[in-house]
């Protein structure tokens, strides 16, 4: 014999537990969260637009790498003038100093796990 109020009780505790994540998120505000990141360290701006930079800096950093290794150029000019060393350590980490709590801390969050740092080095490794 099985209590049909039991299996009721036991029903809602189930989808109220399955559904925890949806309205601890909307009591929380953080349906929308994105994590904290470190400012730069440098520069008033960064080498394009803030919008522009979040959707594409990977295929930026992919011509850059191709002009430098292909075209043996080594020069960028951003859309306001300024001139950088087209370079992924010299120049992005130059900035961005705190490699861990900014580039790092975005790609966890995103799960995209670049593998530049294969060959390429972050600057406090060189301490
Ligand atoms: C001259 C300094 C400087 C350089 C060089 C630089 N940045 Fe930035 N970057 C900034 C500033 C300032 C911002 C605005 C947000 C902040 O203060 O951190 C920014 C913003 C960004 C953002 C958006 C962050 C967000 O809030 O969502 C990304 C992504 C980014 N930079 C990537 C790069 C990459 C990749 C490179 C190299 C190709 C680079 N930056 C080079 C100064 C720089
Ligand atoms: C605001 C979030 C954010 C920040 C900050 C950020 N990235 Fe990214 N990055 C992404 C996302 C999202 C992708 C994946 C995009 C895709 O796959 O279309 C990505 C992809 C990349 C890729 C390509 C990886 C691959 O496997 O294709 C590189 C390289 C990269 N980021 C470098 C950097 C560097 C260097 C910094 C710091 C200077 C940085 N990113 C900061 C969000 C961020
Ligand atoms: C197998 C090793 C290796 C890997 C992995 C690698 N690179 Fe490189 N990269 C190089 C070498 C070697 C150069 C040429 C260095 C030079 O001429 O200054 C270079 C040059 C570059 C340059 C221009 C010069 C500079 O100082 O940064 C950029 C930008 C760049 N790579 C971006 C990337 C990005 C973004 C990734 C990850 C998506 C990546 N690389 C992964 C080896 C690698």
């Amino acid at each position: 014999m099985y209590d049909a109020g039991k299996v009721i009780i036991g029903l809602i505790v189930f989808l109220a537990l399955i559904a925890f994540p949806i309205w601890y998120n909307v009591a929380t505000g953080q349906a929308d969260y994105v994590p904290e990141l470190a400012k730069a360290t440098k520069g008033e701006a960064c080498v394009a637009d803030v919008e522009y930079m979040k959707a594409s800096h990977m295929d930026m950093l992919n011509q850059w790498r191709d002009v430098v290794v292909r075209e043996g150029k080594r020069v960028y000019t951003a859309p306001d003038g300024r001139k950088f060393n087209m370079s992924l350590t010299a120049t992005c980490l130059d900035c961005h100093t705190n490699h861990e709590e900014f580039c790092q801390k975005c790609h966890l969050y995103m799960g995209v796990d670049p593998f530049c740092w294969d060959c390429h080095i972050i600057p406090k490794e060189l301490k």
